[in-house]
């Protein structure tokens, strides 16, 4: 047993003494929609992290995957004999996600030296609930992090947002960490917004020490576009926003759904499927009986934008004092709605509206980037999570490391 342990101990100190280590990072958001890859080599840990990108790739998810994960997300729907499949079947994916980037990357599947998994959220309960007398907060991310390590022989730190939450925080939005690490500037205030499944912001005055980071959920991203597309037109998403800029706002209905309680709860806050999945997506189709599809989505895309800027002026606005935010800088794949940029340009002016692919940091690729940074401080045991972002009451290592 003893010998067993340094064996593997051996293992992790090697990593950690490497000066410049081969990761992949393995990222599947609320969409559903691939699993973002990234190769990147990394050197240093904490504040001297250097992050170079090899490749990218989205790697698909086999047709109907998408729908049986939303359909098992779902209370009521989902069944623990699926979740426990899936839990596997998704590391299976994952894994062969890693082989493909790191042939992508001409490297062979041995030299990479560590993977950092965020894995598939199905639930995310991030607010106190007691039960048998305990307080907790939960959240599932699949695909098993121990069953990637073994399928591909490469150490996997997964499951990055418990030990947040066992602290009372949210474990989520872990990416500030990442943004405070490769954004921050001596001049200029920045805000960073990804727009996956779920959107959420950073706000990096310029300056800041890693205390005064502000982020959260602001609500839905792509989600409730994305289901409206499948619901309306049986297509995926709105490519480039076409669609919605072939339709008229309906002011009444972008009322309404602005006024949905996420918005005004304060912070710490983060948000999933569980507020603006299914249930919410039927009350916008009440919301619009008889009305235009193109319609419908020229509304939610507007909404979505405008809930965004929403959310800014509310919680990050004030802490500018009386100055204007200099940069916004977005990533995910809703940057690709061309109808989506055109409304953050308008709202956000003066801020210049920047992809973090022009500071060096690829848009698509950014979250995966995160998870690969996550898992070298996990290996490093560097606390990487943001209380002041999550209400967690103190700074903790996250993540499982799996040999
Ligand atoms: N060309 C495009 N035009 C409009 N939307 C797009 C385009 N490409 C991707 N998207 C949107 O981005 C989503 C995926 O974004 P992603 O950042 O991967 O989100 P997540 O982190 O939730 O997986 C898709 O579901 C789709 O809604
Ligand atoms: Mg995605």
């Amino acid at each position: 047993m003893k010998f067993l342990l340094s064996m593997h101990m051996g293992k992790l100190e090697r990593l950690k003494r490497k000066k410049k280590k081969l990761v992949v990072g393995l990222m599947s958001g609320t969409s559903v929609d691939s699993i973002d890859a990234v190769l990147v080599e990394i050197s240093g840990f904490g504040i001297t992290t250097k992050l170079k990108q090899r490749t990218f790739t989205s790697h698909p998810y086999p047709k109907g995957f998408r729908k049986y994960v939303l359909h098992n997300s779902l209370p009521g729907t989902g069944t623990v004999d699926t979740i426990s499949q899936l839990n596997i079947l998704i590391a299976y994916f994952f894994a062969d996600a890693v082989k493909a980037v790191a042939r992508k990357g001409g490297v062979a599947l041995n030299s990479v030296d560590l993977i950092g998994s965020h894995g598939q959220t199905v639930h995310h309960i991030p607010d106190e609930r007691k039960l048998f007398g305990k307080r907790i907060r939960s959240t599932l991310q699949l695909g098993d992090p121990s069953t990637i390590a073994t399928l591909t022989g490469v150490p996997t730190v997964g499951n990055f947002r418990t030990a947040d939450m066992a602290l009372g925080g949210q474990g989520a939005p872990l990416v500030s960490y990442f943004d405070f690490l490769m954004f921050r500037s001596a001049t200029k205030d920045r805000a960073l917004l990804n727009i996956g499944g779920i959107a959420n912001m950073t706000l990096l005055k310029k300056n800041c020490p890693a205390t005064d980071i502000v982020a959260f959920d602001t609500g839905p991203g792509n989600m409730v576009i994305d289901a409206l597309m499948k619901k309306l037109y049986g297509k995926e998403f709105d490519r480039n926003g076409e669609t919605a800029r072939s339709g008229r706002i309906l002011s009444p209905v972008l009322k309404k759904l602005m006024a949905h309680k996420y918005f005004s709860h304060s912070l710490p806050k983060s948000t999933g499927r569980e507020l603006f999945g299914t249930m919410f997506v039927e009350k916008i189709m009440n919301f619009c009986r008889g009305k235009r599809k193109e319609d419908i989505l020229a509304t939610v895309t507007e909404f979505t934008a405008l809930s965004i800027f929403d959310q800014f002026n509310r919680f990050l606005k004030p802490h500018l004092g009386k100055r204007d935010l200099d940069e916004l800088i977005v990533s995910g794949g809703g940057a690709m709605n061309g109808m989506w940029m055109d409304s953050l340009r308008r709202y956000f002016h003066p801020a210049k509206i920047l992809l973090s692919t022009d500071l060096g940091v690829d848009s698509d690729a950014k979250e995966a980037l995160c998870f690969a940074l996550l898992a070298n401080e996990t290996i490093h045991e560097v606390p990487a999570n943001v209380p002041s972002v999550t209400g967690a009451y103190r700074h903790t290592i996250l993540g499982e490391i799996c040999l």
